[in-house]
């Protein structure tokens, strides 16, 4: 098992299953069972990244499926203090269509019935008005202005439950609520990491225009998963370099997250 300790993780979604070369694998166990896959370990710039590919890679564990709690239980023990997590998501607007790249900065759930906490004992509840840490959202914007990837900067993400993708008159009210994009894997994965004083970024690539938005095709998972495939290249370049250039020391918020709470284990 490798002796290097990674403060920085990416979570590969639909299409990422690998992001780097020469790695160590370290399986790991927690309380809630073991994460979607063993972790590798690589170098980026002389960084220490792990990254986890959150479906399993062989895509195995459809979104209602995933061991969220212990895929961020596990990233936590090994040292990891800073997430970035790459997904796929149908665009909202007509403007944001399939190659466009969105950092979210809000999330609404409609989820239901997923674990979605470490604190089922006791009076914890963490601070959720902003889901996305800013540090880490901020290293994506500037990073990206080094690439050829432009991406919008802000926007709801509304995870739902799926696996199904929505109906039209769902995809309708969710443009209606003003929101941007769509995907299935974005809750519970922020609101843990947050449990977990874990700065949380994510990073969405939209593969398709949601069924209220495009008034003709119904979105497929042949076309979600052609549309990531095509642009996994600059997803890896653009998240590589920003795991490189995220700070070494933190000074958001989110590593205050549970500040003057009376937690009722050990964090890993
Ligand atoms: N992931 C990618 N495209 C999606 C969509 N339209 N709805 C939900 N999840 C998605």
């Amino acid at each position: 098992m490798t002796t290097v300790r990674p403060d920085v993780a990416v979570i590969g979604g639909s299409g990422l299953y690998a992001l780097l070369d020469d790695v160590d694998e370290v399986s790991v166990q927690t309380p809630y069972g073991a994460p979607s896959d063993p972790i590798t370990i690589g170098t980026v710039e002389g960084r220490a990244v792990a990254f986890l590919p959150r479906h399993g890679r062989d895509h195995r564990f459809p979104p209602h499926k995933i061991p969220y709690r212990a895929n961020i239980w596990a990233l936590r023990s090994l040292g990891v203090r800073q997430i970035l997590a790459p997904c796929a998501v149908g665009g909202l607007r007509p403007e944001l269509g399939p190659g466009t790249f969105v950092v979210p900065d809000q999330l609404v759930d409609r989820t239901s019935g997923r674990p979605q906490t470490f604190h089922d004992v006791g009076a914890v509840h963490v601070s959720f008005a902003d889901p996305y840490c800013p540090t880490g959202r901020a290293a994506v914007l500037k990073t990206a202005a080094a690439t050829d990837v432009a991406p919008v900067d802000g926007g709801t993400m509304v995870v739902v439950e799926g696996p199904r993708f929505s109906t039209r008159a769902e995809s309708r009210w969710f443009t209606a609520q003003g929101w941007s994009v769509v995907n299935m894997t974005g809750h519970p994965e922020a609101v843990l990491a947050r449990e977990l004083a874990v700065c949380y970024t994510a990073v969405a690539l939209v593969t398709d225009l949601d069924a209220g938005v495009d008034a003709g095709e119904e979105v497929t998972q042949e076309e979600v998963f052609r549309v990531f495939a095509e642009n996994t290249d600059r997803m890896r370049t653009l998240i590589l370099r920003t795991a490189a250039a995220l700070p070494t020391e933190r000074e958001c918020a989110c590593e205050h997250a549970l500040d003057g709470i009376n937690i009722t284990f050990e964090l890993p």
